[in-house]
């Protein structure tokens, strides 16, 4: 039927009846707040790349998950940051490295808080790599084993979820059968699945002192991380992450991903989150300070978009305010 039998505008005419048509509605369910946590006492500092986040420490970090629950938003997600780095990132793996005793305070305290852990080497290696290099190279199967070490410490730390970011090939295998030996069977794994060689995680590799260092004659992630420009073989990433043991997969970055989540969500049943990451949160929060946008609108617009391509889960530090936001 044409016009004007069909005028789509009858269903736009009030905001009751655009509520009563609405296709997508993200909620707070949806959301995982991600949270910096490193050693200390009484730190809650700010960061200077991200706005709004900080550097928090094992102690402080309880009072925040407290609130990040009250808020309703059912999760977080962890990075630590170690006080010495080493050529394997030894620290990451530590019974009381940062992560570690932040997981175990917050699970005392907030035990219903789904708490998910970043697992990576990338803060803790001196080369600021996701692994371990050696002759100018990453070595892909040595870093999968320091990798299931990092996940196991996390899981005897009381994590529910552990999240590899680092892309090296067969880690979660690796994770999920030193899982299963260690007798942590009910310990989650959301890998980041998709992760692009993105320039969008400018702002969190200053918070998380992770950049890599060109010395080492790896200058950027390129070898690891999939390359923006190809869609199938992020699908190819996914499907394996689903073979070899992840029960939620990830695309990353969100935004100009967009296309990879619908197409993930059309072929996989399992979970899909989205990492909106530091880069987008930033062009948004400086956009908004240039008073180009309103930021409120302009992030319920975006977390919808992700939530209308496909996502379940969308991993966002505007989490709170727009948890804040939706409470209106
Ligand atoms: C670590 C990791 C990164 C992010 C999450 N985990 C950075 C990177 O790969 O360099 C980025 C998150 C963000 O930008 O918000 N591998």
């Amino acid at each position: 039927m044409s016009f004007p039998q069909t005028r789509l505008r009858r269903l736009r005419s009030s905001d009751s009846m655009r509520r009563l048509v609405r296709e997508t509605a993200v909620c707070v369910d949806d959301l995982v707040y991600p949270l910096f946590v490193r050693k200390g006492r009484g730190l809650k500092e700010p960061i200077k790349s991200m706005a709004g986040c900080f550097h928090f420490s094992p102690d402080t970090i309880v009072k925040e998950a407290e609130e990040v629950a009250k808020l309703g938003i059912p999760a977080i997600l962890l990075f630590g940051l170690p006080d010495k780095k080493d050529i394997t990132g030894s620290e990451a793996w530590a019974e009381d490295g940062a992560v570690q005793s932040a997981v175990r305070a917050i699970k005392k305290d907030v035990p219903n808080l789904v708490v998910i852990t970043d697992v990576c080497l990338c803060a803790y290696t001196s080369t600021g790599h996701c692994g371990l290099i050696k002759n100018g190279c990453l070595d892909n199967d040595a870093t999968c084993e320091l990798l299931a070490k990092v996940a196991l410490s996390h899981a005897q730390a009381g994590a529910d979820i552990v999240a590899p970011s680092d892309m090296m090939d067969g880690r979660v295998k690796a994770i999920r059968q030193c899982l299963e030996k260690n007798d942590f069977p009910d310990v989650a794994i959301m890998s980041y699945a998709a992760k692009f060689a993105s320039a969008f995680y400018g702002p969190f590799r200053d918070a998380a002192e992770s950049a890599p260092d060109a010395t080492t004659g790896l200058a950027d992630r390129k070898t690891y991380q999939a390359d923006p420009a190809n869609a199938r073989q992020a699908l190819a990433e996914i499907a394996l992450d689903i073979e070899e043991g992840a029960d939620i997969v990830m695309v990353k970055p969100a935004l100009a991903y967009l296309d990879i989540i619908t197409r993930a969500r059309q072929r996989f049943d399992c979970p899909i989150a989205a990492y909106h990451v530091s880069g987008e949160y930033m062009m948004i929060h400086d956009s908004a300070k240039a008073g180009h946008i309103d930021k409120d609108a302009a992030v319920l617009e975006i977390l919808t978009s992700i939530k209308r391509a496909g996502a379940d889960i969308i991993i966002t530090y505007f989490a709170k305010e727009a948890a804040m936001t939706m409470r209106k």
